[in-house]
This record gives structure tokens, sequence and C-alpha cells, in this order.
């Protein structure tokens, strides 16, 4: 992704002790930085540390002739070709939104015609307030995107969402927005997560996918203006905006949301880990140990699940389709075969043997395998920036079309 010029705004809040370390991700891949704070902001985080990180000085008065005269407001607000608030309070998003311009950081907000993003952070019933909500309603039909925010224990020691996102997921998300709107008009069905398969009333048989590949994919496929449905197996992640969820257990509610939707859907990611079994027989009631003969060992009967993605690339129409291949050895032989037996348009194979990519973690290293025989290895990358040269690959073979 090409270098930017970003303007690192920094409101008030606790999360902006963050902000030098989001500098330094995105200097990392080669943007420009320069930061602008809020009075309040300072409360939390030091110019001077914003200023050894970025190499640049930092804004914070409207007013200070000295300021002024190296960078004026304006010319900073033009000199960006994005804008970047985090952590952004609801303080600030309601200065946005009604238009304030009482500082520095809400004057160049109104002035720049730069593309703007918001990393919301803030305590969760701040977050679910009507007014919030509704001014965020506001900003995103003004074209500001928003990234996060994440769920997780909050710093007023509440727990829920309002956690600012991650620095690498931001910087992702800064160097891809401002990108046009490819994917309107195309519905684009995903599943995440891995599925469930009861065993009795409260066990079940499960695999370790914590559903952040899938999830990326559908935030992506939204933020390209795509209509999104995500059918969600076991996972804990927040719905990402603008994208309608399907929550599901088991393998075979996942296929039987997947088939609901499917006649509409123009793209379709298999991105969830399907458990291939289910035990035959499930018991209404817990399985208690007194009742096993002999008190020792319980054997599970197991009986194969049926293959969704094999199943709907059998009726692919000119839709596209795209697998994963979740692979502990031999990754690129099994992911051909893969490929080949499932019929699907492209197959996504990671190795999940590597502790540092695939599942449960935040980055992942993937192949693409073509039917056509040709491979591209992509590097160790965030999921989100997976996600993002996923799309490029799928509008390409559409446009190809
Ligand atoms: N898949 C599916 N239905 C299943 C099993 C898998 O739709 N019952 C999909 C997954 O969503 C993924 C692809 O098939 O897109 C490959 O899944 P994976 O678990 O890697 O492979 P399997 O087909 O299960 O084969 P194996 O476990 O033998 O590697």
């Amino acid at each position: 992704m090409d270098p930017r010029r970003i303007l690192l705004a920094i409101s008030g809040g606790i999360a902006a002790y963050k902000a030098p370390e989001l500098v330094r991700t995105l200097r990392r891949a080669d943007h420009v930085v320069r930061c602008a704070l809020t009075p309040e902001a300072e409360r939390f985080v030091s110019p001077l540390s914003l200023q050894a990180v970025s190499g640049e000085t930092v804004r914070r008065d409207l007013f200070d002739a000295g300021e002024e005269g190296e960078i004026d407001h304006i010319g900073l607000a033009d000199w960006a070709d994005l804008v970047l608030v985090a952590p952004a309070t609801a303080n600030l998003l309601a200065k946005m939104a009604a238009g304030l311009a009482d500082d520095l950081v809400s004057t160049v907000l109104l002035a720049t015609r730069a593309p703007i993003l918001v990393a919301p952070a803030m305590n969760v019933n701040m977050w679910s307030h009507p007014a919030t909500q509704a001014n965020l309603a506001v900003l995103r039909d003004r074209g500001v995107a928003v990234v996060g925010p994440d769920s997780g224990e909050l710093a007023c020691g509440w727990e829920g969402i309002g956690r600012m996102s991650d620095p690498s997921v931001i910087a992702v998300a800064a160097a891809a927005h401002g990108v046009p709107p490819t994917l309107i008009g195309t519905r684009v069905l995903v599943t995440a997560g891995g599925t469930a398969e009861p065993i009795d009333a409260v066990r079940s048989v499960t695999n370790r996918s914590s559903g952040k590949m899938g999830f990326a994919i559908a935030n992506e496929a939204a933020r390209r203006g795509a209509e999104v449905v995500l059918v969600a197996g076991v996972t804990s992640l927040p719905t990402p905006f603008g994208v309608r969820r399907v929550d599901v257990r088991s393998a075979l509610e996942m296929r039987a949301a997947v088939l609901a939707e499917f006649d509409e859907a123009s793209i379709v990611i298999k991105a969830a880990a399907v458990a291939d079994f289910r035990p035959i027989e499930v018991s209404g009631r817990k399985i208690k140990k007194e009742e096993l003969a002999g008190g020792a060992s319980l054997t599970l009967e197991l009986v194969q699940n049926p293959d969704i993605l094999q199943e709907i690339s059998a009726r692919k129409g000119d839709r596209t389709i795209v697998g994963f291949a979740a692979e502990s050895h031999d990754v690129l032989a099994a992911a051909k075969r893969k490929l080949s037996r499932k019929g699907c348009d492209l197959i996504v194979a990671n190795d999940i043997s590597r502790s540092d990519a695939g599942f449960d973690v935040d980055e992942n290293a993937v192949l693409f395998v073509w039917p056509s025989g040709e491979v591209e290895e992509l590097p160790l990358l965030p999921k989100p920036g997976v996600a993002a040269q996923l799309f490029d690959r799928i509008e390409k073979l559409r446009e190809g079309r």
C-alpha cells in the first residue's frame, strides 16, 4: 500500500497512551505522520514523546503564533492525505457531528478535505448511548470511516465494547481508507469461526478457530460498499459495522444458514472452520460419570458432516466462491487437492502449525492457490491486510469475466 501523509488527531481519553505506538506502527509502513492534540489529550500523552517518535513538530494550540508560523491550521488540514482520529472520544465525535471548531483538532477536522478515519475509545455506556450512535450515523453518512472499538476490559473498570482497536489494526485501516467503494451492489456471504457439535446438554466438540480472519473479511467487504451477510460460528467477536450477522453453532446449522443466503450472494467466502464430524447421538441431558458402565471411559461415535463448500460449489452459477484450507503439513499439495475436490474459484491456504499465523492469532501468512495451478505466497500480514489482498484478487477475477 502507498505511503501517505497522515495527520493523527489525538483526543483526551486514556487510550491516548497508545498514540506513540500507533505513530511508530504507521512510520514503519513508511507513512509520514504529524500529530495534533486536544488540550485534554495532553493529560494522557506527552507532546514531547509524540515529537520524538514522529520526527515532526506536534501541534496543540490554534492561537500559538510559533506553531501557526511553522504550519498554520489550514495548511495542516490541506497537508494531510488522511486525518486519523485516535482515540476519538465521545465528546470529539459529538463536536465533529455538530461541526464545532473550538480548538485546533476540531478546526482542522472541519477544514480538511482529506478522508477521515476515527478510532473511538470510551466507556461502554457512552459508546452505546443513543447520542453517540446518532453522531456516528451522521459522521458515517458524511463518509467518515470507523475502526473499532473492540470489546474487552475497559480502563474505567467496565467490561464491554469501548476499547480502542489495536494500533496494528488501525494502521491497516488507515492505509486502506479512502479506497473507492468497489463492491457497491454486490452481496457477499462470509462464514467465520469454528462450529461446535453437541455431545450432550452442556458439552460439545469444537476447534480453536477465533473467527478473526472471517470477521476481517466481512469488515473489508462492507468497507468496499458490499452488502454483507456474516454466518458466524462460535466466536466472541463484535459484529463489524454494516454487516448483517447470523449466529449458528453446529455445522448443520451453518449449512442451513448458508443455503438460505446462497441464492442472493454473488461472492461467497468460507473462512469458517467447520467440524468434519459430529456425535451420532446427542444426549438431551448432561451425561453423568456414574451412569457409565465401569465408571471409566466414554466412547463417542462420530458421523461426517456435510461439506458445505463442496455442496455450494456444485451449483456455483456465476458466483465467485472462495474456500480456506487449514493445513498442518504439506500445505500446498493439500490445498491443491482441496481446490480440485471442492470445485471453488480460489483456495486460501494457511499453515496452522505456525505459532505466529493462522488459528487464534491476529496475523496470517497465506497462499492463494488458483485452479490454473498458479500460487501466490503472501507475507505475514495482519488479518485485515490479508482480507484486503483477497478482495483485490476477487475483484480482478470478476472484472476479467
Ligand atoms: N468446509 C465446509 N464444510 C465442511 C468442512 C469444511 O464448508 N464440512 C469448508 C471450510 O469452510 C473451508 C474448506 O471447506 O473453506 C476447507 O476446510 P478444511 O477444514 O481445511 O478442510 P476439510 O474439507 O475439512 O478437509 P480436511 O479436514 O480433511 O483437511
